[in-house]
């Protein structure tokens, strides 16, 4: 394990998310140069991914679209149930589609949106996530593109919430009491 793990406070910073955005962009670019990619961000926690990792793309066409869900509430644990505010408003039929969330945690969410995502007949449908606490999966769903795997701890910071607090903070921490 890295020694990131054994850390008393998770923390990633502002320049190691950076780095890890900016790799991420050149991987989807080399995987999609020359063509057209809807960017499906899902909020709230996805915007400030979303906004970092699209400014880092340059050789890929990138339209922007946003769902909502919430299943959280103002507790540090998933209800379990899914719930859709909003769905996309662009057709996304024939067309390259990267769903791009905060963390993939039990995966439930991620899970019920591949799923809605599928349904409107996309040429091709990839996730990309920050965060994969790849410990908690409680449903069979990974993502293709994954910045960082964290620990089980509650993080906050670069559009992570806790009761719709600390979204703001530029790097991503773990929330202590
Ligand atoms: P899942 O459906 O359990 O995979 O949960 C995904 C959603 O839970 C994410 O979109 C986050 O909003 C939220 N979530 C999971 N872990 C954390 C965390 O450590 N901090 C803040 N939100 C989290
Ligand atoms: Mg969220």
């Amino acid at each position: 394990m890295e020694e990131w793990f054994m850390e008393e406070r998770f923390i990633l910073d502002e320049k190691t998310i950076q780095n890890k955005v900016e790799e991420i962009a050149r991987q989807i670019e080399k995987d999609y140069e020359g063509k057209e990619v809807i960017f499906v961000g899902v909020l709230k926690g996805a915007f400030i991914f979303l906004a970092d990792l699209v400014r880092k793309i340059e050789k890929v066409d990138v339209l922007i679209d946003f769902v909502k869900v919430s299943s959280y509430g103002a507790s540090t644990e998933t209800s379990g149930v899914v719930r859709l505010d909003f769905d996309t408003t662009m057709n996304l039929e024939g067309k390259h589609v990267i769903l791009v969330e905060d963390i993939l945690d039990t995966g439930l969410t991620l899970k019920y949106l591949k799923e809605l995502l599928e349904k409107k007949n996309p040429q091709s449908l990839r996730i990309a996530v920050l965060l994969d606490k790849f410990e908690r999966r409680k449903v069979d769903i990974e993502a293709d593109y994954v910045g960082f795997r964290v620990p089980d701890r509650f993080l906050v910071g670069y559009g992570l919430d806790y009761a719709e607090k600390y979204r703001n903070i530029p790097y991503v921490v773990e929330l202590k009491e």
